[in-house]
This record gives structure tokens, sequence and C-alpha cells, in this order.
């Protein structure tokens, strides 16, 4: 299938394009490089575009015959939203609102969104069901929900046959460890300890610790990259005769940030600075995932659900690579 990969230049996109290529699929990425790399999809089609360009995207469609979407052009960083909802609403929303309307007016029905664990808030019940009430405290959260409400009516009406996957904690590298995190600011939990275990930083700060979980700090389920990528292959092939999907995809198995931290310092045999300090604002104390829907419609089944070996890749990424992509 001719799939075009919409941020396929970024951490989670890049990964798609591989396994998409690796899969037999025809993969065109189509990323405006705000955030994403030229370099890790540098052999596969590639259309610098903007995902509020209309007319680009009707081209880009005709262009390479493209059969599918898969959407993962967002802007991610929690606290960012608060600051800033508008940035989050027109690029996240807005854009997506665009890219759905061409699709719409080129007759391309296959769609596969990026959503977020993000959608269900402060949740009531862990681990979390896809039908666990969806009340977001960000407007990165609302963001993603609204796009999967439009997805919703839209599939309604017979012109949209979508998948919408709610990421827990995406961690670690692909491709053997040669795509990974490379993110400007740095705002995630792994690679910022990896930064700290490789001196790039004086610490890692432990945002609260007062949390009433057992050791105070947040609980998350990190799952690894290219097991998320792997669900969406599988919804993609499901596409054709299911009109809306949506899956939660986790390990289901929580860890504190101080358990990240030691697995960190088991994995790299490096000791450094660990500051505790106060709580960042929006985040939940815990949240973890039931992927049972996934695992028993999809047939999915994680390869790498291990933190350890998550991390593991994600440290043979930074270390190889200490730079990132521009290195
Ligand atoms: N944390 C620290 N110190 C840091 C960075 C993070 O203690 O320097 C803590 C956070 O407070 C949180 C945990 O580590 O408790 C994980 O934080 P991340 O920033 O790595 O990830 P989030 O859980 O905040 O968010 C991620 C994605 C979101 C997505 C969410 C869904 O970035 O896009 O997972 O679970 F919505």
């Amino acid at each position: 299938m001719n799939v075009l990969v919409c941020g396929g230049a970024g951490y989670i996109g890049s990964n798609m394009t591989a396994m998409l290529e690796a899969a037999g699929h025809t993969p065109v990425v189509y990323d405006n490089l705000s955030k994403g790399h030229r370099e890790p999809v540098k052999e596969a089609k590639f259309v610098y575009g903007d995902l509020s360009d209309y007319d680009c995207l009707l081209r880009t469609f005709k262009n390479f015959e493209i059969e599918a979407v898969m959407h993962f052009a967002a802007f991610i960083e929690v606290g960012e939203s608060v600051n800033d909802p508008l940035r989050y609403y027109e690029n996240n929303f807005s854009n997506t609102r665009t890219l759905l309307r061409a699709m719409e007016t080129a007759g391309i029905k296959k769609f596969v969104f990026s959503s977020t664990a993000a959608v269900f808030g402060t949740p009531e019940n862990t681990p979390i069901t896809e039908n666990e009430s969806k009340t977001p405290i960000n407007p990165y959260g609302e963001s993603k929900l609204a796009v999967e409400k439009m997805c919703g009516f839209l599939s309604q009406t017979g012109r949209l046959n979508y998948a919408a996957l709610r990421y827990f904690n995406a961690a670690g590298a692909g491709r053997g460890s040669t795509l990974g995190e490379d993110h400007c600011p740095e705002s995630h939990l792994i690679p910022l300890i990896i930064q700290a275990a490789m001196g790039k930083r004086d610490d890692i700060k432990i945002f609260g610790t007062d949390y009433e979980t057992k050791d105070g700090t947040c609980i998350r389920d990190y799952i690894h990259v290219e097991d998320l990528c792997s669900a969406h292959l599988l919804a993609l092939n499901r596409l054709d005769e299911t009109p809306e999907q949506i899956y939660n995809l986790g390990n289901g198995t929580g860890y504190s940030v101080r358990q990240v931290i030691d697995a960190v310092k088991r994995v790299s045999g490096r000791d450094f600075r660990v500051t505790e300090t106060s709580r960042r604002p929006g985040d939940p104390p815990v949240l973890t995932s039931d992927s049972t829907k996934a695992r028993e419609i999809l047939g999915w089944k994680p390869k790498t659900p291990q933190l350890e070996k998550i991390v593991e890749s994600a440290w043979k990424w930074h270390t190889s690579r200490p730079d990132g992509y521009k290195g």
C-alpha cells in the first residue's frame, strides 16, 4: 500500500516508516521538519510540506497515489500546551481537520491516528481500558480527544475508516537502536536520565516525591517504540473491514520515576546525581494501560515489554549518537 506518513521524520514516525518499508509497503514521508529530522528517512520518498497546506496535500495524494494516511505530526509537550493552548488547537486539531478534508476530497478513507493516554486526564481506574471516562486535564489531551471525536463523526458518514491509537509512554530506539529520540528541547524522562548518565547534564530532577504511589513518584507505562509501530501495522490491515478502531497501547506494567532512574543506572553502569523537586503541573500520578483489546482484536503482542530492554535500546542510541541526528 502507498501510505502517507505525516510527521514521518519524527521519533515515532521514522520508526513507522522503517517498519512499513520492511513490511513491503511504500511509505511517503510528509513533514515540515519543524521537529523531525531528514536523516532517519533519507531513503524514503519525502515531501517537504505543511499539514495546513491543503493544496500540497492534494497534490501529494495524487502524485504518489496514496491509499492510506498515518498521522504522527503533532506537538506533544503537555506544559507547553498549558501555556499556549492555541498552538495546540491549531496544529493538533485544525491541521488534522485540513488533512481529513483533503483526504475526503481525494476519496482516501484509511486513517491511522496517534492519540494519547492524555485523553484520560487523571483516570479513576488503572490499568485504563478504552471505556474509562475521557476528561483531559490539559490542552494537549483535549486537542487529541477532539480529533478522535471528529474522526468518529466522519466515520459515521461512511467516508472514513480510522484507527485511534492511544499511546502510553513511548520509549527506546528502533531498527537496531539507530532510530531514537532526538527532541529539542528534550522533556521525556528516559532520554533526560540518559543525558545525566552520559554527563551531559548535572542531574536528573524528580518532579514530585509526594504522590500516593509506592515510592512517592509518578508511575508510567513505558512501551518500546517498535511495539507501538507494530500495532499501527495491524490496525492498518484491518481498516478495509472496520470503520472505527480505538486501542490503548501499553504493556500494563507501571514503573515509578525512581525505578526508571535505577534501570538507567543498571544498564549504563554509571551513577549520577538525582535531585528531588516539586511536582510538574498537569502530571497524573499513575497511567498504566489495559491493552487487552489490542491483544485480542489485533493479535498484538509487544516484543520488548521489559523496561530494562527498552532502556538498553535507548542507551545504545544515545551513546552511539551523542549529538543526535545533527551529529
Ligand atoms: N519526569 C521527571 N523528571 C523529568 C522528566 C519527567 O520526574 O526530568 C517525570 C514526569 O513528571 C512524569 C514521568 O517522569 O511523571 C514521565 O514524564 P515524561 O515527560 O517522560 O512523559 P509524560 O508521562 O509526561 O508524557 C508522555 C508523552 C505524552 C503522553 C503521555 C501519555 O510525552 O505525549 O506520555 O502517558 F500524552
